[in-house]
């Protein structure tokens, strides 16, 4: 039972409203990161608040355990409903997002694998494991995996076990919808979906495909 999310890497607020919208019937969530928010501020979060969608920082929070906290808090008070952290900066930081998190009912996200080629340099085989183990201990509830690489999707459930997997790398990157829906929770699709010449019906087109899987 996979969630879709539209990653809204937009400069252009009014554009990433408008496709927001246009897609919003077909998703189950949204992920904001860096392009949008520096673009647009934080008060675009209040500005998709009425699509009534599940809001997600990609903010790939890596820094010590109180700037950690700080930013965190910050995401949370500005209306998101989950944060993205890295989990390479080890447990005490990793801690720092989850509480927040916790304290606000939202959700924490650990990074343990990227999706690009150049991930490959740091985030061999065993290091993403034990980044998925300490998501675990420090009770996030879920973490990030590559669509990229399925077989490492496999390897990474077998660590993080009932808790969430969500994935980016659809589409663009080379993942495959059909191959990465039944090992995860959530996959996370950008420019697949506001690339393309008719944003909506390409969301509607992915909804279907998630639908299908929903009730096999
Ligand atoms: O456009 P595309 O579908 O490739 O977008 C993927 C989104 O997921 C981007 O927002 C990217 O920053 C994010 N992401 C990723 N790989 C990760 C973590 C996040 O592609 N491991």
């Amino acid at each position: 039972m996979a969630d879709l999310i539209l990653a809204l890497d937009l400069l252009d607020p009014m554009y990433a409203r408008e496709v927001a919208e246009s897609c919003a019937a077909s998703l189950d969530a949204i992920k904001l990161g860096y392009p949008l928010i520096l673009s647009a501020g934080l008060g675009v979060v209040k500005d998709l608040a009425d699509l009534g969608l599940p809001l997600i920082a990609d903010f790939k929070v890596a820094d010590i355990p109180n700037t950690n906290g700080l930013i965190a808090n910050q995401v949370f008070s500005a209306g998101f409903d989950a944060i993205i952290c890295h989990g390479f900066t080890g447990r005490d930081a990793v801690e720092a997002c989850v509480d927040a998190a916790h304290a606000y009912g939202g959700e924490c996200f650990v990074v343990a694998e990227m999706s690009h080629p150049g991930a490959l340099s740091f985030f061999s085989r065993g290091v993403a494991e034990q980044i998925a183990t300490l998501a675990v201990e420090c009770r996030a509830d879920g973490i990030i995996a590559p669509a990229t690489r399925p077989e490492r999707i496999r390897a990474l459930r077998s660590v993080v076990r009932s808790r969430k997997i969500y994935s980016p790398g659809i589409g663009t990157q080379g993942g495959d919808l059909r191959s990465v829906l039944p090992l995860v929770e959530g996959v996370i699709v950008g420019r697949t979906i506001y690339g393309a010449a008719d944003p909506a019906k390409e969301a509607a087109v992915m909804a279907a495909i998630v639908n299908d899987e929903r009730s096999s």
